[in-house]
């Protein structure tokens, strides 16, 4: 297994390119099972989560193919384009996502809602927990019973059926209005599995507390230029006008927000520089607002006289190390997404006073504290809350962390530390980062990536 070595304290300056959304492609890509057509995604990043995703389609009979780049030259080896991909359904007999590859990724739940409405059966194996918290799927179940399925759970398999259904031209899902909260408010891909079923389903589905980040309006989009009739996505409440029958479509996927505060972060804690192209700024305020009340810099650079789409801008990211303090609270969006809290912490380790870090979405997402604290950073956990005393260095230190952001707060950590700090088990940043260490490097960062054949990966740690 890989792990990164960094020799921190190198200022960060420079040029990137944000990649195409981890977490926009996912369900988007699970939503080639909803035709018989061919899909085409552009800017799909080079990820482990995208090639399980590609595995998992392979095996229901999709082909997924990533269409090789034009491009040649030293620039593009380093800062290549996003990957183009061929989703392809060829074979409607398979429908059986099974429990090697979902224990490999959660996200492989966002299969079930395209299946059951075009197939009129889905068997996916049942997502466990993760090292993130408990992670369920009853808001899913519940949105697919709404909308008439058939839901059983047989030796750990989500069972699910279209009455009168069991192949296309079956049984069609019905359309409903469905209440998507939960104790956490709503959720993601649930929103986007009840939206992706209900294209296809008899008549108008209505989703109240729908989630609203970027990537449902996203999958929206995409959807919609298949021939799908959704409107509201983005707010809480989406109507969907059910079709019979979505066409194949070419989309370009959104710029990835989590990894483009990720180098925001990485710029703020190195006392940097940068700039970052194809930044969707738009869908960043909270972080932006934070990040500002810390004192980093952000602007955004207007392209002169063209009209710039706000998902897919320039933006400089400038900071001088005088950090100041803040609380921040994780929310759904509009509100500070979870998926950067750790890596706002690495900042907040090295503020000018105390810090409070609330995590509202997952209480228990705390992986990152133990190991900042190997690093000399002073944190006091209590519950969902932690306590960050700032202080005025970090010491490098060998780490590890069992999940994909938790181990980017380490890295983080790491570039502004004092000395050497080895960060294990990096398949976790793979999940979810393209080429991380190659795009850090290219700032001006000292940190490598070395092999280490001695432990391998549980079943039970691959999963988030
Ligand atoms: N929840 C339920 N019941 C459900 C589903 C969710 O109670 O049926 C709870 C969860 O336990 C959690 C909250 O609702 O407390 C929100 O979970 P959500 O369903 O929105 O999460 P998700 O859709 O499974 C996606 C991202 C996560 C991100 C969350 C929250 C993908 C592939 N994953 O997960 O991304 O943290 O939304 O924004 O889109 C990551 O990229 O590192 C990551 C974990």
């Amino acid at each position: 297994m890989d792990k990164f070595v960094i020799h921190g304290g190198s200022r960060l300056c420079g040029r990137l390119t944000v990649k195409g959304s981890k977490n926009a492609a996912l369900p988007i890509m699970a939503a080639a099972l909803l035709t018989d057509q061919p899909v085409v995604l552009k800017d799909v990043a080079q990820l482990a989560d995208i090639s399980n995703m590609q595995g998992l389609l392979r095996s229901l009979g999709c082909s997924a193919d990533v269409v090789p780049p034009k491009t040649s030259g030293l620039d593009a080896a380093l800062d290549p384009p996003g990957q183009v991909m061929r989703l392809h359904v060829e074979d409607e007999s398979l429908s059986h996502a099974v429990y090697d590859i979902v224990r490999t990724m959660r996200a492989s739940i966002c299969v079930l809602g395209p299946m059951l409405a075009r197939r009129g059966i889905a068997r996916v194996s049942m997502p466990g927990g993760c090292a993130i918290g408990d992670r369920p799927v009853d808001l899913h179940l519940r949105g697919l019973g709404a909308l008439g399925a058939e839901i059983t759970l047989d030796g750990g398999d989500i069972l699910a059926r279209v009455p009168r259904g069991g192949g296309a031209g079956g049984g069609r899902l019905k359309g409903a209005r469905i209440f998507l909260g939960g104790p956490f408010g709503s959720t993601v891909l649930g929103t986007a599995n009840v939206m992706s079923a209900a294209t296809l389903a008899e008549g108008q589905t209505i989703i109240e507390s729908a989630a609203c980040e970027p990537e449902i309006v996203d999958l929206a989009r995409m959807l919609n230029s298949m021939g799908a009739r959704i409107t509201g996505a983005g707010s809480p409440r989406i109507v969907i006008e059910g079709v019979e029958s979505l066409s194949g479509t070419t989309h370009r996927v959104m710029p990835d927000r989590i990894e483009a505060g990720t180098y925001m972060c990485a710029a703020a804690i190195t006392n940097g520089d940068i700039t970052l192209d194809n930044c969707p700024l738009d869908a960043m305020l909270a972080v932006v607002d934070r990040l500002e009340a810390v004192g980093v810099l952000v602007t955004e650079i207007h392209d002169k006289g063209g009209v710039t789409d706000p998902l897919r801008t320039s933006a400089r990211i400038t900071c001088s190390r005088n950090l100041k303090p803040v609380e921040v609270t994780t929310q759904p969006h509009p509100g500070f997404p979870t998926d950067v809290q750790a890596q706002l912490m690495a900042l907040l380790c090295l503020a000018d006073g105390n810090s409070v870090v609330t995590e509202r979405i997952y209480p228990e997402r705390f992986l990152h504290v133990a190991e900042l604290a190997r690093m000399g950073a002073r944190i006091l956990r209590q519950g969902p809350t932690a306590v960050i005393s700032g202080t005025r260095r970090l010491v490098g230190a060998p780490v590890m962390a069992s999940d994909l952001r938790a181990s980017a707060c380490l890295v983080l950590a790491g570039l502004a530390a004092e000395g050497t700090t080895t960060v294990n088990r990096v398949y976790h940043l793979d999940r979810g980062y393209e080429k991380m260490e190659t795009r850090l490097r290219t700032l001006g960062a000292e940190i490598e990536r070395v092999r280490d054949r001695q432990v391998a990966p549980t079943p039970a740690e691959a999963i988030s």
